[in-house]
């Protein structure tokens, strides 16, 4: 390992050494009689564990895998796991119980269980006992690894469980495989210091640790070669990217290097925390002419005693002023945000404070949570009095008040014409092309597959909560 601040970088010799390993079980692959096996990777939760799943999808090639969506068809399944709610990890064990299964048509089928839930202590023990047909069990920090614990469980033909409370550091030059298309994810941190009171993030993820800024801007430059052109810079807190690196280069200088890349593409990023947002930042969006004029800010509650709760840092007010700063240097900015309802202890009170910020901004969508006790953090030990059906009662008032504003916003693009970027197919027969406006508003429109990849003009005929309609011009 390499320290740079902070920060430890995994070094070059550690990684060959795991593309080495590729290139073994590769070679053992190609010697199989039943030919080219087959890997199912099943993947939840965020888009950082989309892009991990994409590394684990660039290891497996190395190592001479082909990819099948069935699992029952796979030589190795691979679920890819979130935390962050219960919800989420029901679904997990749900699908694992199914694999029993599988596992048991085809007896030499490796199963493992990577992601979020694997850093879990009760995770990891609850499967050590009760999912015994699991093979390969490791966490995020681990990920860069892969190959070494594939071989482990090849040839100890033992369970292996790599779970340890790692810190967390930083692996270049892993393969990938991305989605072809012209969407791509790059993460430019990894890791959470932010204890927020309900989140078992930087529990699992580990501490922030940015990657050097060139690496960065070589990926970027490369994928808008490639021909990428809607590109989002990951993070769980963005806004404190290079803190670790000790160098005075923060984030609004690395939006503003990457705008320099010759091309016509949109780079966005996410997520934000309002704590660490500041109007340099909204400053360099404004100047940067590739970065998208769209900010997904989570405010999470409207209530300063729940935000204390919260540990967020912030207050309504200060929320409230950013905003308003963020619009003055920047009209017509498309925003989001995330909010939690029925923290432990939140009274109806303080709930209609939530709804009384989102009427006040008027966010243009918003991603609402109902709060899911997570083992460990500070607010699964919080008295939580209010029923879950009064909790539900709420959501689904704040979300009627938002999907009303939605509707009032989508409504007052109609007759305008506007640039959106054509992303795929949307299965829509009337509107068979979907895309993507500056602010990621969805547009379904009229036209050829052909024009896939392709900046149009589009004049907006229709709307609804969702998304809205039109043509090419
Ligand atoms: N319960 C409900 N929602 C949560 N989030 C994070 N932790 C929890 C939890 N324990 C939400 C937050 C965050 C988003 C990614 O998930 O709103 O911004
Ligand atoms: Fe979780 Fe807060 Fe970190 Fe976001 S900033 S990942 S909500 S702890």
């Amino acid at each position: 390992m390499q320290e740079s601040g902070k920060t430890q970088y995994i070094c070059e010799e550690d990684i060959q050494r795991q593309l080495h390993i590729c290139e073994e079980i590769k070679q053992r692959n190609e010697a199989r009689r039943e030919g080219t096996p087959l890997a199912c990777i099943q993947t939840y939760g965020c888009q950082q564990n989309v892009a991990d799943g994409q590394r684990l999808m660039g290891m497996l090639e190395a190592c001479g895998f082909a990819f099948t969506e069935e699992a029952g068809r796979a030589d190795l399944v691979v679920l890819n796991t979130c935390a962050i709610r219960e919800h989420a990890e029901q679904r997990v064990f749900g699908n694992l119980g199914l694999l029993t299964h599988t596992k048991r048509e085809r007896p030499e089928q490796i199963i493992v269980l990577c992601g979020c839930m694997a850093q879990e202590e009760r995770t990891a023990r609850r499967i050590r006992e009760s999912y015994r047909h699991v093979d390969l069990v490791f966490g995020p920090q681990a990920l860069w690894r892969f190959p070494e614990l594939l071989r482990q469980v090849y040839e100890t033909k033992k369970r292996v469980f790599s779970v340890e409370d790692e810190a967390g550091s930083i692996a270049e030059g892993l393969p990938v495989v991305r989605e072809r298309g012209v969407k791509a994810w790059v993460s430019i941190m990894y890791g959470c210091n932010n204890f927020c009171s309900y989140c078992i993030v930087p529990y699992v993820r580990g501490r922030e640790r940015s990657r050097d800024p060139e690496a960065v801007l070589a990926e970027v430059r490369q994928l808008v070669e490639a021909g990428y052109k809607d590109i989002t810079l990951l993070g769980q807190n963005v806004n404190s990217y290079g803190n670790d690196l000790d160098s005075g280069y923060h984030f609004p200088d690395l939006l503003e290097d990457i705008s320099r890349i010759p091309g016509d593409y949109w780079i966005r990023f996410m997520s934000s925390h309002p704590k660490d947002a500041s109007p340099a930042l909204f400053d360099a969006m404004a100047r940067c002419g590739p970065v998208a004029k769209q900010l997904h800010l989570p405010f999470q509650s409207g209530n300063n005693r729940i935000l204390r709760e919260m540990n967020r840092r912030y207050t309504r007010e200060s929320y409230l002023e950013l905003i308003r700063y963020a619009r003055s240097v920047m009209p017509g900015l498309v925003l989001t945000s995330d909010v939690i309802v029925g923290f432990p202890g939140e009274t109806e009170e303080e709930f209609l404070d939530t709804v009384s910020l989102v009427e006040e901004v008027g966010f243009d969508a918003l991603f609402t949570f109902i709060y899911s006790p997570r083992p460990g953090t500070r607010a699964a030990s919080m008295p939580d009095p209010v029923p879950r059906a009064e909790k539900q009662r709420w959501f689904d008032r704040l979300l009627e008040v938002q999907n009303r504003h939605s509707a009032k916003i989508h409504a007052g693009y109609a007759d305008r014409t506007v640039r959106v970027l054509a992303d795929g197919e949307s299965g829509d027969g009337d509107y068979p092309l979907s895309s993507r406006t500056e602010g990621n508003r969805l547009v379904r429109l009229k036209g050829d597959p052909s024009l896939i990849g392709r900046f149009l003009d589009v004049k907006i005929t229709g709307s609804n909560t969702w998304a809205l309609y039109g043509e090419p011009v």
